[in-house]
């Protein structure tokens, strides 16, 4: 048995140490935000937050889990009561598919507890390891601009 704190709240996981955290987070919690994406640590959809830090949870085993917070995109809030980087991304209309947007929450959350006044070039670089398929990036960092509380960039800045 291995204890993980996710959201707050401890579970008694009966699985192998190895076993991927986000199989668990699905699999066994329903906790079905975070995404399969490429299962490789390439694509950022299954990002999640340990310790304060975006990691891939396809890619972390639970074995190193203990004494070690859990906290996914169903701990920030609900769909009646979303979190602030929630609402920066509702309001941006940041999602299309939705498939990548639980990841770039999540990675977008931790950069903002980290640096809460970012530079533009920090949350390029912090959002970089995460990927949208639809092509949704700007609107994803217009989010983020957003959660910051950063005036939007004008269009022809946008680059
Ligand atoms: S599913 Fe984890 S990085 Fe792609
Ligand atoms: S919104 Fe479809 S992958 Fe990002």
């Amino acid at each position: 048995m291995i204890t993980l704190t996710v959201n707050g709240h401890q579970h008694a996981i009966d699985a192998e140490p190895d076993t991927p955290l986000l199989y668990v987070l699905r699999d066994e919690l329903g906790l079905n935000g975070a995404k399969f994406g490429c299962g490789l640590g390439q694509c950022g959809a299954c990002t999640v937050i340990v310790d304060g830090s975006a990691v891939f949870s396809c890619l972390t085993p639970i074995a190193l889990l203990p004494g070690r917070p859990v906290t996914t995109i169903e701990g920030l809030g609900t769909a009646a009561a979303p979190g602030p980087v929630q609402r920066a991304f509702i309001t941006e209309q940041a999602a299309q598919c939705g498939y990548c947007i639980a990841g770039m929450v999540m990675r977008a959350q931790a950069l903002l507890a980290r640096s809460p006044t970012p530079t533009e070039q920090e949350i390029r670089d912090g959002m970089n390891p995460n990927l949208c398929r639809c092509g949704t990036h700007m609107r994803i960092l217009a989010a983020v601009r957003r959660a910051a509380g950063m005036a939007p960039v004008q269009k022809a800045d946008a680059r």
